[in-house]
C-alpha cells in the first residue's frame, strides 16, 4: 500500500548520532531520578499542610491586603491556622514558605540558624542595604561583624550615651511641645527618634544638614516596599539613586570627621557615637574598616533603629491615654525617681542608668505595648540551605521559615489577652512566645538602646504632660509598622512640673 512515506529514506549524519544519544541518556537519567524520587518519597514525611495558591503569586495579594492593618494579618494567620493547622505552606512573591508554630517554631529558628538555615534577603532589598550591611550577613561573617559590633551596643555601652539621649530630649519637647494644646503623636515620636537615632549614629543634630539627609533617606527607605523595577520613573529606581547619594553624604562626613581625630590626636572624645568607633576600633586581625563598610552598617543602624522605636512610642503614647490607671501608675514611678534626686540634692533634669533601671513599671508598659503591637510582624524569614524535618513534616532547601509573634493573644500563653495589663510582666512569659526583637544571632543590636531612648522620652513626657486622644477608637493600620490611622493626633496639657 502506497503510504506518503514510501520513498522516503532517512539518512542520519554523526552529529545526529550523538544527539540522540545525548537525549536518550538525559532521558533515562531522568527516569531514573523520577523512580528513585518517588521510592524515597513513598518513606519521606509529608510536606506542611496548606496551599500555595496561583503558580508564582500564591497568597502575595491576599497578603498584602490582610498586611494593612493590625488585626487584619492577626486575622489571616488565624484563618489558615484554624485550616491548616499550626504549621502551614503557603506562596509569596514565588517563594515557598513555612508560616513556623509557637513558641516552638521561634525556638528551632533561633536555635538553629547557621545551621538548617540563613538570614533572606530579596537580592533588590540587599541591593539597598548594600553587601556589608550586618543583618544581610551569614554564618561566620555575621558571627565576626556580630562580635564588633556588640561593643559599642551592649548593656554597658549604654551608660556613654545616656547624657547625650537626655539633652536632645530635654531638647525636644522644648521645641516640639512646649506652648502647644494639640500634637500629632507619630509626628512627635518620628521627629525624636530621628534626631536620637542620627546623634549615636554620626551626631547630626536637627538642621539643614539633617534635612538634607532624610530627604534622601526617606526616598531610600521607599525603596524596600516597591516593586523592583529599576528603571527610571519608578520608586525603586529613585531608591538606588538616593542609596547613592547617601554614600557620597557619607563619604564626606567620613573625610571630616577622620580630620577631627587626628587633630584630637587619638579620638574625637566630644563626638561619642558610633561613626567615631566604626573609624578608631579596629577588627579582630587590628585592621581598620572600610569606608564601604562602615557606610552600609551606619545605614543599617538608621534603618532598623528609626521607624521601628518611633512607631512603638506612638503607641505607648496611645496606649497609656486609653488607660488612666496606667498613666497614674506611671506618673507615680517617676515622681519616687525624681524625689530621690531631690533628696540626695541631685540635679533633677539628669539621668543615670540606676534612674533607667528604676522605670520598671514604664519598661513593662512599653512590653505590654510591643505584646499588642509587636513592630517586626511577621519576622524576617529565613532561607533553609538543607532539606529537613520539623514538627513531622519534610522542609526542602531552598524554602523559606517564618518566625513571628502570632502567640501575643493566644490565651494559653496571655492571659486575658485582649486586656492591656502591664502588671503581666512581672512574671516572665514562657520562652518564645514575645519576641519583639527576635532572637538567636541576628536578635536586635540596637534593642539595649531602644529601651534606654524610650524610656527617657516617657520620663520627659510624663514630667511635663497630660493628654487625651482625639479619636480613641481609631483604626490601628500598618505602615509598614504600627499606628492609629490619625497618628495618635492627641490634646496636650501641660502639668505642673513633677
Ligand atoms: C522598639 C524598637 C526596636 C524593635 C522592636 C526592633 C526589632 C528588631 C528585630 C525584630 C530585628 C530582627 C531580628 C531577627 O531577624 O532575628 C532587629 C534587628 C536589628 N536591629 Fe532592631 N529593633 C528596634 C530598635 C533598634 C534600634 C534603636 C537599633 C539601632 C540602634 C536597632 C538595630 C538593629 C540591627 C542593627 C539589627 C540587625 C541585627 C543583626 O542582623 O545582627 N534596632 N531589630
Amino acid at each position: 500500500m502506497a503510504t506518503m512515506w514510501n520513498g522516503l529514506s532517512f539518512k542520519f549524519s554523526e552529529e545526529s548520532y550523538v544527539t540522540l544519544i545525548i537525549t536518550l541518556a538525559i532521558t533515562v537519567l531522568w527516569l531514573l531520578w523520577s523512580v528513585s524520587n518517588y521510592f524515597r518519597n513513598q518513606n519521606q514525611p509529608p510536606l506542611p499542610p496548606g496551599s500555595f495558591g496561583f503558580p508564582f503569586i500564591g497568597q502575595t495579594v491576599d497578603f498584602a491586603l490582610a498586611y494593612r492593618t493590625s488585626d487584619g494579618i492577626e486575622r489571616w494567620v488565624q484563618k489558615k491556622i484554624d485550616k491548616h493547622g499550626p504549621v502551614f505552606k503557603w506562596r509569596f512573591l514565588g517563594f515557598p514558605i513555612v508560616m513556623m508554630d509557637q513558641p516552638e517554631g521561634n525556638r528551632f529558628i533561633f536555635q538553629n540558624e547557621g545551621t538548617s538555615h540563613h538570614t533572606f534577603w530579596l537580592s533588590h532589598l540587599s541591593t539597598l542595604l548594600g553587601p556589608d550591611s550586618l543583618i544581610t550577613l551569614p554564618g561566620e561573617r555575621h558571627k565576626l561583624a556580630r562580635r564588633y559590633f556588640n561593643k559599642f551596643l551592649d548593656h554597658t555601652a549604654m551608660s556613654r550615651y545616656l547624657p547625650g539621649v537626655n539633652r536632645s530630649t530635654i531638647r525636644h519637647f522644648a521645641k516640639h511641645w512646649q506652648g502647644k494644646d494639640q500634637v500629632v503623636g507619630s509626628d512627635m515620636t518620628h521627629l525624636y527618634t530621628c534626631s536620637t537615632i542620627c546623634n549615636l549614629v554620626m551626631t547630626l543634630e536637627e538642621g539643614p544638614l539633617m534635612d538634607k539627609f532624610l530627604l534622601q533617606f526617606r526616598t531610600w527607605e521607599k525603596g524596600f516596599s516597591s516593586l523592583p523595577i529599576n528603571l527610571r520613573g519608578f520608586q525603586y529606581y529613585k531608591a538606588v539613586k538616593a542609596r547613592k547619594m547617601i554614600c557620597e553624604m557619607l563619604d564626606g562626613l567620613l573625610e571630616q570627621r577622620r580630620k577631627e581625630i587626628a587633630e584630637d590626636n587619638v579620638s574625637n572624645a566630644s563626638k561619642v557615637d558610633i561613626l567615631n568607633n566604626l573609624l578608631t576600633v579596629p577588627d579582630e586581625n587590628g585592621n581598620l574598616l572600610p569606608d564601604s563598610y562602615i557606610k552600609d552598617n551606619l545605614l543599617l543602624m538608621l534603618f532598623a533603629g528609626f521607624g521601628t522605636s518611633s512607631s512603638t512610642l506612638a503607641m505607648v503614647i496611645y496606649y497609656i491615654a486609653k488607660n488612666p490607671h496606667v498613666y497614674k501608675e506611671i506618673v507615680q514611678e517617676h515622681k519616687l525617681i525624681l524625689e530621690e534626686k531631690y533628696a540626695s540634692g541631685k540635679d533633677d533634669d539628669s539621668l543615670t542608668m540606676e534612674d533607667i533601671s528604676a522605670m520598671k513599671y514604664t519598661w513593662r508598659v512599653i512590653k505590654e505595648t510591643l505584646r499588642f503591637q509587636p513592630v517586626v510582624q511577621p519576622g524576617n524569614p529565613r532561607k533553609t540551605v538543607t532539606n529537613l524535618e520539623y514538627r513531622g513534616y519534610y522542609i526542602p532547601k531552598g524554602w523559606l521559615l517564618m518566625w513571628n509573634q502570632f502567640s501575643h493573644k493566644n490565651p494559653k500563653y496571655f492571659s486575658n489577652p485582649l486586656k492591656f495589663d502591664p502588671s503581666r510582666w512581672e512574671t516572665p512569659p514562657a520562652l518564645y512566645t514575645f519576641v519583639p526583637f527576635g532572637g538567636g544571632p541576628h536578635r536586635c543590636l540596637g534593642m539595649e538602646f531602644a529601651k534606654m531612648e524610650m524610656l527617657v522620652f516617657i520620663h520627659h513626657l510624663v514630667r511635663r504632660y497630660s493628654w487625651s486622644l482625639k479619636d480613641p477608637n481609631g483604626l490601628i493600620i500598618r505602615d509598614p509598622f504600627p499606628r492609629t490611622f490619625d497618628k495618635s493626633l492627641i490634646t496636650v496639657k501641660e502639668i505642673v512640673s513633677l
